[in-house]
């Protein structure tokens, strides 16, 4: 697991770390680019990353006797914290948004508190690398089309976030692929059990969460998370479809 760790800390201190202040081409923001549509996709991805204190926390106190886990959830909490940040910056300053209306949603996160969804390193490790993969998904969706609208600067925090998630996948994946090798028939239950019961950190604690994702586009379907999230985990793991079905039967 410090293997694991150790390589995904020497690729991102490498090649993948990026800063709010250098990196984003801040000064080509146009504000006739910035639409309310953007807005409303990026404040609902801003409150569910602003989570950030919750999701640490309890993730820490979960593997803390773990040692590349637990280093990899420090690790991951600093880079989280950017993603927050960084979209709040895209509100204030594309004039999307006013501080106040900020605060009042930074206000609106600290009332309530996220929770475990499940119980056990390994179960939480496949929930890590199925919500990951979601994350991902969904940013590389709003890069795209803000490639396609030319905004050069909502291109890059989807570009520069997004890859970040994808990483936090990959870490993810691999711990399971230990997983896998020390207890396969009970890493697949697991992954039965996170898959059944899945939903994103935002749905419950955000109001009216589905209904603001399909509003303004900024979710993906219930088929595109099968199709672009878990068939590919299933690849990537050597698990074929019929052994999770058979685990996802037998929890019934
Ligand atoms: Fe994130
Ligand atoms: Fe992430």
């Amino acid at each position: 697991m410090y293997r694991v760790y150790l390589d995904f800390l020497e690729t991102a201190e490498k090649k993948r770390h990026w800063n709010i202040f250098n990196d984003v081409p801040w000064e080509r923001l146009e504000t006739s680019k910035a639409t309310e549509n953007c807005a409303q996709c990026v404040e609902i991805f801003c409150a569910e990353e602003l989570y950030v204190p919750d999701y640490s926390s309890n993730g820490l106190e979960l593997v803390r006797s773990r040692f590349g886990m637990a280093w990899f959830q420090t690790c991951w909490a600093f880079e989280e914290s950017r993603h927050g940040l960084v979209f709040r910056e895209y509100l204030t300053r594309s004039g999307l948004r006013s501080e106040a209306h900020v605060e009042a949603l930074e206000a609106s996160v600290c009332a309530k508190a996220w929770k475990l969804p499940f119980q056990t390193p390994r179960q939480m490790a496949c929930y890590g690398a199925l919500q990951e993969g979601a994350t991902y998904v969904a940013y590389r969706r709003q890069r795209d089309q803000a490639r396609s609208a030319n905004d050069r600067v909502l291109e890059a925090i989807f570009h520069l976030v997004g890859r970040d998630e994808a990483a936090h996948g990959g870490f993810y994946r691999a711990i399971i692929e230990l997983e896998l090798a020390q207890d396969r028939a009970a890493t697949i239950a697991d992954l039965a059990e996170v898959i059944s019961n899945f939903k994103m950190p935002g749905d419950g604690l955000i109001a009216n969460y589905q209904q603001r994702l399909r509003a303004c586009g900024a979710g993906i379907s219930a088929r595109a998370f099968v199709e672009h999230v878990v068939w590919p985990l299933l690849v990537t793991l050597q698990i074929s479809r019929q052994e999770l079905k058979a685990a996802i039967n037998a929890r019934r």
